[in-house]
């Protein structure tokens, strides 16, 4: 496997030529593996709030939480392109703050780029941030920090009009300099026609495989975030099933006296031990 780390240009250049892989990491173990595999793409996502941290929506997490997380993810990365997603509220109120937070990522957290999701006015921020020299990638289709304010967690770009639309957006990305965007829960034909319409990858999640990609969130293809499974998931292991067996064999042997055993403990000497006077 090619060890050498993976660049902007590289994800741009193999469009056409091979599908790309991107994953979510929010730590340094689950990062080093996901790294190890081969995946070309580590996303740490906003869904940080819902997968790991155990709240309801995506909007919950800001700029302090998904840096020390993006840097935990980074110190187990040495080939993966990394992205760090760009928070609610983070690139929402002026440009110029929004490309401070991007650089956040790339200074702080050694990120190689950034993510944000479309909104009404989300071009201008866009273009500040890619100006300041950092790679951005967009996200359109279903959105989850504005979901619920407009449609609800629902499949995106289902009639002509809608489907114009994103295909506008879309396009309004690349024009703005991105260099490559995630498209969500979309139809697949729509996704086939944004994709051959795009120079940039098009990186589909719940979006068919016609896309230049596809992206998951890790705990839910490893069958770890019981909470909800969205239609598009597909679970490659059942993690849940097997720490909740390790984890009752644990209890089991603690209060059976079966561990630890000789192997898992330390000695001392006997002459050592005949030494110590207990009182
Ligand atoms: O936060 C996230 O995990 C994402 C992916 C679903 C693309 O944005």
């Amino acid at each position: 496997m090619e060890t050498k780390k993976i660049k902007v240009e590289d994800i741009i250049a193999l469009k056409g030529i091979r599908k790309l892989t991107m994953l979510t990491a929010y730590d340094y173990p689950l990062a080093s593996l996901i790294d190890q595999s081969g995946v070309d793409m580590i996303l740490v996502g906003d869904s940080l709030a819902n997968v790991v941290l155990g709240l309801d929506s995506t909007t919950e997490v800001g700029m302090s939480e998904m840096l020390h997380h993006a840097k935990a993810v980074t110190r187990g990365v040495k080939r993966a392109f990394v992205i760090g997603d760009m928070p609610y509220e983070s690139y929402q109120v002026n440009p110029q703050e929004s490309a401070v937070n991007a650089r956040r990522f790339i200074k702080e957290a050694a990120c190689d780029a950034v993510k944000l999701e479309w909104f009404d006015s989300c071009l201008e921020a866009t273009r500040a941030i890619i100006e300041s020299g950092i790679p951005t990638m967009g996200h359109i289709g279903l959105t989850p920090q504005t979901a619920a304010k407009s449609g609800g967690f629902k499949v995106r770009g289902k009639d002509a009009e809608a489907a114009s639309r994103l295909i506008e957006e879309a396009v309004a990305l690349q024009e703005a300099g991105c260099f490559s965007i995630v498209l969500e829960c979309v139809p697949d034909k729509i996704s086939e026609i944004i994709t051959g319409k795009l120079k940039i990858p098009v990186i589909g999640i719940g979006a068919g495989v016609g896309c230049d990609g596809q992206v998951l969130v890790t705990y839910d293809l490893l069958g770890l975030y019981p909470r909800h499974t969205p239609k598009f998931v597909k679970k490659y292991t059942d993690l849940t099933a097997r720490i909740q067996e390790a984890l009752a064999k644990y209890k089991q042997e603690v209060e059976s006296g079966i561990f630890p055993d000789a192997a898992h403990s330390f000695t001392i000497k006997q002459e050592e031990l005949d030494k110590i006077k207990l009182t």
